[in-house]
């Protein structure tokens, strides 16, 4: 396990303190919340559960037997009572919940009382096609409005959903169908990206053609006759018509605080994707507090994070922590320069966005586009910016600052996971002097330390691993069908506290700077994905014999994939090889996989272990030993290299 700086910003003196207006008028402002949630965190998680509503109180608050909490034990709630109905009785009954607006330009407007309406209608429609409490539930759709209200039609009724994000291929989707053994499948007849039409439907009819636990799929019309899909007679039925005549009054499952309420599928280190279990009461209070005090969530409030549903940012900071919240949400389908690059801008000016939410990856797309974009918008209602998903470089945070945020607005970069549920390292807008590049503070009742691989804690500025000593609410409960996998992956790495798989180097002052990955897991353009997964993607193509899958940085994407590849005997290199392989990634796990550079060799370095030597393919893939080059033909170089190599090999 190697660490490798993403940049070194050990000099970074610029401090940004919140400003006074802002801190005037903040949800949190007084320090003393680490400190008393340092001290009593159990205290402090239990008094942000007494904000949301509960059948039964708990009665007790955690029980720890590591590796595994539990949280709020013996209560029972639901989650999409708490998004809702709480907000039903008060004045936020008929506040906007969700602003949303299609690639091509319509919009639509749904207050919480039609948010509830439509989300009652669909859990009637779940139930009357047959699923029941405990069921999986697999959903396949665009940013579209349905997308929330299945995952909450799913909670109401106690079914466990598990999103797949919509840019994955059939293949992708079914191997994860089957892994949540999924009874139903949500789809739409398909969605827009720039300009053209996703083929969801036909992707699902593809990936459940030979799966026997799908009894039924649920379709959005969202395209119409341009999708050309078919319905299976029996099995598939139209959303509209499905919820047509369902009564809005489907009873709110009263669920156990450990019940599950989403698997969702992340990547690891392994070639098989691993379903990140989520429970309901830890996790709901985990996203409502987090959401509350980091985006500093008032009434008026308009919040659009650009995530996709799909990825856990979406999950818990789009659809559930706003929603608990009781804020209005802006929903956004298709891709930031369609029709043109400015479109973000257009919206935040459009609708009066006030906290907005994104990845370094977009910021540094947009700084590519250039300042113009965005200034030709008045983005004056924005007053706080956040960015998640991979570390930021304190020239982008300056950028991001200067011209979105105008050099008024305060801006969070939340460090978290798809494990952690919630965010977990983060300022407090409030009360956190910002330091451009870190993510600064643990939020309060978290401890993140920085180790070395015996767990012993490093000295300040010294580059470690980041683990996690505490239990938190939001955190995942398992890997859904491999506990071994749970314990192995994340609690036995170094023995005691959670390995979250990262370094890290934390400041003289205790603010910590995230360092990247420490294992075969890479960030492109902030989606985590598995060397392993895309190699055995590349080896099942029948001209491959092997293959090795390295990041490399990359300008905007934070980090590309970069593929080494030796062919079967007799195949040759030339012609369309390269276009082939990177099609058949697409087709094995989805477009986010494609390798942005395939290398041809002759042979792979491997330590004498038979380890592939994967710091040299990096160091090549980067241009630092060969120049740029495409192919190791020559045995003689790659023997020459390994030698070099051989010595100081870490992996
Ligand atoms: C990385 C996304 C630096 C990190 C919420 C983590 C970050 C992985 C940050 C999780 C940040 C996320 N600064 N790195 N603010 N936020 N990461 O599961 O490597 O898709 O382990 O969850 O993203 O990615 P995931």
């Amino acid at each position: 396990m190697t660490s490798r700086p993403i940049e070194s910003s050990m000099d970074e003196r610029r401090r940004f303190p919140p400003p006074e207006t802002f801190r005037a008028r903040a949800v949190v402002t007084d320090e003393r919340v680490y400190e008393e949630a340092g001290r009593e965190p159990e205290a402090f998680w239990e008094r942000a559960a007494g904000d949301l509503h509960w059948f039964r109180r708990w009665d007790q608050v955690l029980d720890w037997n590591l590796p595994d909490a539990r949280w709020f034990v013996g209560g029972r709630t639901n989650m999409a009572f708490n998004c809702l109905d709480r907000h039903l009785t008060t004045a936020r009954r008929n506040k906007a919940a969700i602003l949303w607006e299609g690639e091509p330009g319509e919009t639509r407007v749904l207050t919480y009382w039609d948010l509830a309406r439509e989300v009652n209608r669909c859990a009637n429609a779940l139930l009357s096609m047959g699923v029941r409490r405990g069921d999986r539930v697999a959903i396949y759709m665009p940013m579209i409005p349905e997308l929330p209200i299945a995952m909450l039609a799913c909670a109401r009724i106690g079914a466990v959903h598990a999103v797949v994000f919509g840019g994955f291929s059939a293949e992708a989707l079914r191997d994860r169908i089957n892994d949540a053994q999924a009874k139903m499948v949500i789809t739409a007849d398909g969605g827009y990206r720039k300009g053209t039409i996703i083929p969801l439907k036909r992707n699902v009819d593809q990936a459940i053609a030979d799966v026997p636990t799908v009894r039924h799929v649920l379709v959005v019309r969202r395209i119409g006759e341009a999708a050309a899909i078919h319905m299976v007679e029996g099995r598939d039925r139209w959303w509209h018509r499905a919820l047509d005549g369902m009564r809005m009054d489907s009873p709110a499952e009263e669920m156990d605080s450990e019940e599950l309420l989403y698997i969702l599928y992340t990547s690891g280190t392994t070639g098989k994707p691993k379903g990140i279990v989520h429970t309901t009461g830890g996790y709901m209070v985990g996203t409502y507090l987090t959401t509350k005090w980091i985006f500093d969530l008032r009434e008026d409030d308009l919040f659009w994070c650009t995530a996709d549903i799909g990825w856990v940012t979406g999950h818990s900071y789009v659809a559930y922590g706003p929603l608990l919240n009781g804020a209005s949400i802006l929903m956004y389908e298709g891709a930031p320069d369609w029709p043109e690059r400015d479109r973000f801008w257009e919206l935040v000016e459009k609708y009066g966005v006030t906290v907005f939410y994104t990845a370094p990856t977009a910021i540094r797309t947009f700084i590519r586009w250039g300042a113009d974009w965005p200034a030709r918008h008045d983005l004056s209602t924005l007053r706080l910016l956040g960015t998640v998903g991979e570390p930021i470089n304190p020239e982008a945070w300056m950028w991001y600052r200067k011209h979105i945020g105008g050099d008024r607005c305060p801006i969070v970069d939340t460090w978290w996971q798809t494990e952690t549920g919630m965010i977990l390292i983060t300022p407090l807008p409030g009360i956190t002097t910002l330091k451009p590049g870190s993510a600064t503070v643990p939020f309060p009742g978290i401890e993140a330390h920085v180790v070395d691989e015996h767990g012993a804690q490093v000295p300040p500025n010294a580059g470690g691993y980041l683990v996690l000593r505490r239990p938190w609410p939001a955190m995942l409960r398992g890997i859904y069908g491999d506990p071994a996998r749970f314990r192995r992956e994340y609690w036995e790495r170094i023995p005691g506290v959670y390995f979250t798989g990262d370094g890290a180097r934390r400041d003289e002052d205790g603010h910590f700077w995230l360092l990247g990955r420490v294992d075969d897991v890479i960030n492109v353009a902030g989606h985590r994905i598995g060397t392993m997964e895309v190699e055995s993607a590349l080896v099942a193509h029948p001209k491959v014999a092997e293959a090795a899958v390295v990041g490399m940085q990359h300008e905007i994407k934070g980090q590309a994939l970069a593929a080494f590849v030796t062919l079967k005997e007799g195949v040759d290199s030339g012609g369309d090889v390269t276009d082939e392989l990177r099609a058949h990634v697409t087709q094995k796990i989805g477009a986010i996989a494609r390798p942005d550079r395939i290398m041809f060799a002759a042979e792979l370095p491997k330590t004498r272990s038979g380890k592939i030597m994967r710091r040299l393919l990096r160091d090549i893939a980067e241009g630092r030993l060969l120049g740029d080059t495409t192919t190791l033909a020559d045995l003689s170089v790659i023997q020459g290299l390994r030698e070099r190599y051989e010595e100081d090999v870490q992996d």
